[in-house]
């Protein structure tokens, strides 16, 4: 038996990621009204308060269930959560992570992506000791692939018609950062 992972505090520069909380609820309602976060993640839509209140409990499910860790990514100065990373550790036995994220729309163009992937990725390679930690981005999505290039992800490659979203089958770029890369990436 296990009592499941405990989610951490990281540093991320200007950010901090942290567990979410109900104090968190004006971020889930802003990303609800996003055309694209309800698509990849489990953002509620339409958003009620009690959807909003059982998206941060799935997210402490995720760890208790051992699937992964679910951090809000917040402000370091007033703590004012802005958006979500994950690291997905299903596939742990085969050394290798899963990694995805995103901002709300009025906190963008600061590069908290950034600052929270290379964090992420850090502390999965090095302080968990992870081989790999991988991530998904649809081709057209410039800002997710400067935002893994900035973190020190190599593209690895383009899988077509990987996953459906929305209803719809999606190409995906494949990225990944390895604990053999060693470099530390620009935003670390
Ligand atoms: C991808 C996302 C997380 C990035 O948010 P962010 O951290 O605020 O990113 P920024 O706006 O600071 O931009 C990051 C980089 O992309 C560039 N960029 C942003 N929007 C861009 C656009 N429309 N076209 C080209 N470049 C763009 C920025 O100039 C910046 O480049 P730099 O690192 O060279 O300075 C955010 O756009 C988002 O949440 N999108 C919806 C959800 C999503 O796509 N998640 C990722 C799924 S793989």
């Amino acid at each position: 038996m296990t009592d499941g992972l405990v989610i951490p505090e990281l540093d991320a520069g200007p950010f901090l990621l942290r567990p979410f909380r109900p104090g968190d609820l004006p971020l889930i309602e802003e990303a609800a009204a996003d055309p694209y976060i309800p698509v990849i993640s489990s953002v509620p839509v339409p958003y009620t308060e009690a959807a909003g209140l059982a998206f941060v409990q799935r997210q402490h499910d995720r760890a208790r269930e051992c699937v992964g860790y679910s951090l809000a990514i917040a402000d370091r100065d007033g703590d004012r959560a802005v958006g979500q990373i994950g690291l997905w550790v299903t596939e742990l036995a085969e050394g290798r992570a899963a990694t995805g994220y995103w901002i709300a729309p009025s906190a963008r163009g600061r590069g908290a992506a950034g600052h929270a992937l290379a964090a992420v990725a850090r502390w999965a390679l090095t302080d968990l000791a992870i081989p790999r930690v991988h991530l998904h981005v649809e081709p057209w999505n410039t800002a997710s692939i400067r935002t893994a290039e900035r973190a020190g992800f190599q593209r690895e490659g383009l899988l077509r018609s990987w996953m459906e979203l929305g209803g719809v089958r999606r190409d995906m770029l494949l990225y990944a950062r390895v604990a053999a890369d060693g470099q530390a990436a620009p935003t670390d």
